[in-house]
């Protein structure tokens, strides 16, 4: 089977890695990948969201399947695209249609989605310029913290989280008024959860699903979780907290009513699903939705799975992902990523990368990078993901630090403390 897996980042590499490693695999293009991705597969110079380069592309090469790594071409209909086209229209997309995608697109979609299948999320309401005095009134009637969410897509930016009402009352008009675009014509406003994050990563073709592993990430810049946030500086799995009981209450009152609540709505969904939650007192609630793996859990869920990962896709794809089972690995992963400085703020690309050889005991998974003339060079704020395995946490952290002190380029940063807080 020939594979188009589309993106560029670390989560693409360790996909990338994981699928190479099945039989059922003739040929994986990458697009448009990075100097890692190329390691395993062949990039292609294309940009995800151009459909109709895609279309060229998947019949160019005879393309089996389709698989998408980000939310953007999925939040853009990458999958109705190719259901509608007669040409293409029998090649499988992993990811859900723009309607399923809504659950990420949208804060407002997602809300109305938990409320209407009972699923746990904070109090919420939705508030568009029309309806701002009662978006104000509600304001005052929750405790600070204030949680204010552009409802579309805001390259992770979208989230306020303000301590004082009257700036939260300012932030609401400016984010009203266009500070993140039309993303932010509609802003959620929801009650603050107190309590510690994890990501929950399900494979559905709509009626079965599996469970893969449990991940955290660490959002902030800073050590001790200060700071910018950022796409995430490093990701652990297990989760210790996450026991049997805990995860039991996930799937009960989250996983599968998300799954039955897709098939309530009418909407078929082949792909990952990626939730967000939050443990307050121990019980689960859901922060968030995305349709796409978790980067980088992605580079600690992945090297975890056992099972074939194209025969997991090719099941997704059939509709007989109730017939599988999936291994994982007992094993602690973790990962480092190694930044680029002044991330994530402005930050200089085109910086030489060296000791990617002399990396030991480990999985290297390029994010943004590039090769030129032979050499790595940084080409993003997150640079590479140094992920390794140790029968907890802790051994696996000694390993990835190792690798994050060995690997070298001008400004590298990365935060010495994943995993503080478990
Ligand atoms: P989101 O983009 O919805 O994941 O939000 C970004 C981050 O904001 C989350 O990872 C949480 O750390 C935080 N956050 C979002 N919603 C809430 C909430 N209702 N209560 C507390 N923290 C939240
Ligand atoms: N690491 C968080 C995300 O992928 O959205």
């Amino acid at each position: 089977m020939n594979i188009l897996l589309l993106g560029s980042g670390g989560r693409e590499h360790a996909l990338a890695w994981k699928m190479a490693q099945s039989s059922k695999l003739s040929k994986l293009y990458i697009a448009p990948g990075n100097a890692g991705t190329s390691q395993v597969g062949t990039n292609i110079n294309l940009n995800p969201n151009d459909f109709d380069a895609l279309k060229k592309l998947v019949l160019e090469k005879g393309i089996d399947m389709i698989v998408v790594g980000p939310e953007e071409p999925l939040v853009r209909g990458i999958k109705d695209f190719v259901l509608n086209d007669a040409e293409i229209a029998n090649v499988p997309v992993i990811g859900p249609n723009k309607k399923g995608a809504q659950l990420e697109g949208s804060k407002e979609f997602a809300k109305e989605f938990m409320h209407r299948h009972n699923i746990p999320t904070a109090g919420y309401l939705s508030v568009n310029p029309d309806n701002l005095n009662e978006g104000l009134a509600f304001l005052k009637t929750l405790k600070a913290p204030y949680v204010l969410k552009a409802d579309g897509l805001a390259a992770g930016k979208g989230v306020l989280i303000l301590d004082d009402l009257a700036e939260a009352e300012t932030e609401l008009k400016a984010m009203l008024d266009g500070k993140f675009g039309d993303a932010s014509s509609k802003v959620v406003i929801e009650e603050f959860l107190d309590g510690i994050e994890l990501s929950v990563f399900v494979l559905t073709d709509g009626h079965g699903y599996v469970v893969l592993p449990e991940a955290k990430d660490y959002k902030r810049i800073g050590e001790g979780d200060t700071g910018l946030n950022t796409g995430g500086m490093g990701a652990v799995s297990p989760v210790p907290f996450a026991n049997e009981a805990f995860m039991k209450k996930v799937h009960d009152r989250i996983v599968l009513p998300t799954v039955e609540g897709l098939q309530k709505d009418d909407i078929p969904y082949k792909g990952f699903i990626f939730i967000g939650l939050i443990s307050v007192d121990g019980e689960p609630m859901v922060i968030e939705y995305n349709v796409r793996m978790g980067d980088p859990e992605t580079e600690v869920v992945i090297p975890r799975l056992k099972s074939d990962l194209v025969d997991l896709f090719e099941a997704t794809a059939a509709g007989n992902l109730r017939t599988k089972q999936i291994e994982f690995e007992e094993q602690s992963a973790t990962t480092v990523m190694l930044v680029s400085g002044g991330y994530p703020g402005d930050y200089e690309k085109g910086k030489v990368i060296t000791g990617l050889d002399a990396a030991k005991d480990g999985l290297v998974f390029h994010a943004g990078t590039i090769e030129k003339d032979g050499k790595v060079l940084t080409n993003g704020g997150r640079v590479i993901a140094l992920t390794a395995f140790g029968n907890n946490k802790d051994e696996a952290l000694i390993a990835s630090f190792k690798n994050a002190n060995t690997l070298n380029f001008e400004g590298k940063y990365f935060r010495k403390d994943i995993g503080f807080d478990l």
